[in-house]
């Protein structure tokens, strides 16, 4: 495990595709780790609370800005930012009642989009209706998520292992100084286990796809007893240790830990740790993600701590896991010329992501 010292020293780079380009020249994906690609899927803008009622505000991830607006009785919408009218950002405008009101010359319009009302001015149904183009919006994990599409076609995913109701906490936002689809290979980078880790398990996965764009690894493997932790492990996990990787929509990651797992092999189940991280592309090559930690919402008196012990855990986990991982990232550029047989899991990934859809949010240097 690095020490917070070597954590803190470890590189940040902002352009690792602009060096080396001759003599290392990149080996371009249709979408994978592609930095102007916006995928069809969800992406964290803010904090639910960062929008109350009435309010607008405009976000920019990567070179497209989204209106968010809350109504008088609560509801969200999200809309291109800028208005049809000259181009002033509504993110600057008003929200009366269930409208929203451009600053300039004041024209408005409903949640879809659709041009409501032009003041000092006769505007009839008949003329050529105008609309701002809308997308999906939903509050969850305590964010507010906008889906990159006029229509979403997957949700933004549960936790498979819980029913209903769940408790989450949003760790912290982190800066990758990598593309976000560098991070996500992280999970199902087979053989890092060992050489990062130190962690000798050879897991067999196995992929479903259960929609185009949501895609699951299932991972198991047998737990080696060569270190006192890992013998705990097996004793605890009765030998194999289980794990989901979910991928949607090439903007969210989510890890199982210890799915199905019961103690000892056979007794009691086991609660799975849930980490799930959401990303937002803030320049080329360059992303941030939203951590956010996701418990059962454990009912009655002690439901509290036994919530706050399962985030507690989590945090224990992530942090034996990530902070490793982090000397990997920066400078990362991902090459993927030489994937070799034991990288089959990762260029099944690269291969899954290349098929995703793109956004019109994709920025084509216009
Ligand atoms: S720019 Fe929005 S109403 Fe004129
Ligand atoms: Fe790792």
């Amino acid at each position: 495990m690095l020490t917070p010292k070597e954590i803190k020293e470890c590189p940040r780079d902002d352009h690792p595709r602009h060096e080396n380009v001759s003599s290392q020249p990149l080996n371009r994906q249709k979408v994978f780790n592609e930095p102007h690609i916006i995928t069809k899927g969800w992406y964290p803008f803010c904090k639910k609370t960062d929008i109350q009622k009435t309010q607008a505000k405009s976000f920019t991830l990567l070179s497209q800005r989204i209106v968010i607006f809350r109504t008088k009785d609560g509801t969200l919408s999200a809309l291109d930012s800028f208005c049809p009218h000259m181009g002033a950002d509504l993110g600057n405008g008003e929200v009366i009642g269930n409208k929203l009101r451009c600053f300039y010359h004041h024209w408005t319009f409903d949640q879809s989009g659709n041009l409501f009302e032009i003041p000092c001015q006769k505007y009839t149904k008949s003329q050529r209706p105008i609309k701002i183009r809308n997308y999906p919006v939903v509050e969850k994990y305590g964010f507010i998520w906008v889906f990159s599409d006029e229509v979403a076609d997957h949700e933004v995913p549960h936790p498979p292992s819980f029913e209903g109701e769940v408790s989450s906490v949003h760790l912290k936002k982190v800066v990758l100084f990598a593309h976000h689809h560098v991070m996500m290979t992280n999970g199902i980078d087979l053989q890092h286990f060992q050489s990062v880790h130190n962690l000798d398990i050879k897991f067999d996965f196995n992929v479903i796809e259960k929609e185009p764009s949501v895609f699951t690894w299932v991972l198991s493997g047998e737990i080696p007893r060569t270190s006192l932790l890992l013998k705990i492990a097996h004793y605890i996990l009765g030998g194999t240790f289980n794990y989901e990787v979910l991928f949607a929509g090439g903007s969210i990651t989510s890890i199982t830990y210890g799915i199905n797992q019961k103690f000892r092999g056979r007794g009691f189940t086991l609660p799975p740790i849930h980490i799930l991280w959401g990303a937002s592309p803030l320049k080329e090559g360059v992303s941030a993600v939203d951590i956010f930690f996701i418990t059962k919402n454990y009912p009655g008196l002690l439901g509290p701590f036994k919530k706050l012990a399962m985030h507690l855990f989590t945090f224990i986990v992530l942090a034996i896991l990530k902070d490793d991982d982090i000397k990997a990232f920066p400078h990362m550029r991902y090459n993927v010329g030489n994937l070799t047989p034991e990288d089959a899991s990762l260029a099944k990934f690269i291969q899954l992501t290349n098929q995703l859809e793109t956004s019109l949010w994709t920025n084509n240097g216009q």
